[in-house]
């Protein structure tokens, strides 16, 4: 097992109810190490360019009206294979598929609202954690 780094983000339903701590606590809990973090509203823009892989999708605008309609947490999560192990401790997209223990079954409120997004390959964490963080900003 390798130690990589992959890019969470806490939503907007979560920071809306004041939970960030307690997803943080789930992600800590499972091994997971946050080596950087920040609060931040995203533009239209920004969510759009963060979500482009995803623009042929018929929820596409949805998502971006959502993930602009607060404060968002973005973090970097390090720890030995961390994009799987994080998506294990997320649990599946639909809150009513997720399995019992992870933050979406804990959590989450529907498919949109979600409460946390993770990167789905390390190629993609890379990319990611680069269009959310300047490299000075990660202190592992
Ligand atoms: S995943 O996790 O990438 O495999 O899931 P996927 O189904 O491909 O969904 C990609 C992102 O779109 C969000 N999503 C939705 N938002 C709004 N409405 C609907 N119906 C919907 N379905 C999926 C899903 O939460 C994923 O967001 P991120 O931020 O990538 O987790």
């Amino acid at each position: 097992m390798a130690t990589e780094r992959t890019l969470s983000i806490i939503k907007p339903d979560a920071t809306a109810r004041n939970i960030t701590g307690k997803i943080v606590d789930k992600l800590e809990s499972a091994g997971l190490r946050v080596v950087a973090q920040k609060r931040v509203k995203w533009s239209q823009a920004d969510a759009e360019a963060f979500y482009a892989v995803h623009k042929e999708r018929p929820f596409f605008n949805d998502l971006v009206a959502f993930m602009t309609s607060g404060p968002i947490v973005l973090q970097v999560l390090e720890g030995e294979d961390a994009v799987a192990k994080n998506r294990e401790v997320m649990g599946a997209t639909n809150p009513a598929d997720a399995a019992e223990g992870t933050i979406r079954k804990a959590f989450a409120e529907n498919i949109e609202r979600n409460s946390v997004h993770g990167s789905d390959s390390s190629e993609n964490a890379e990319k990611e954690i680069a269009m959310c963080f300047k490299a000075d900003e990660i202190v592992g």
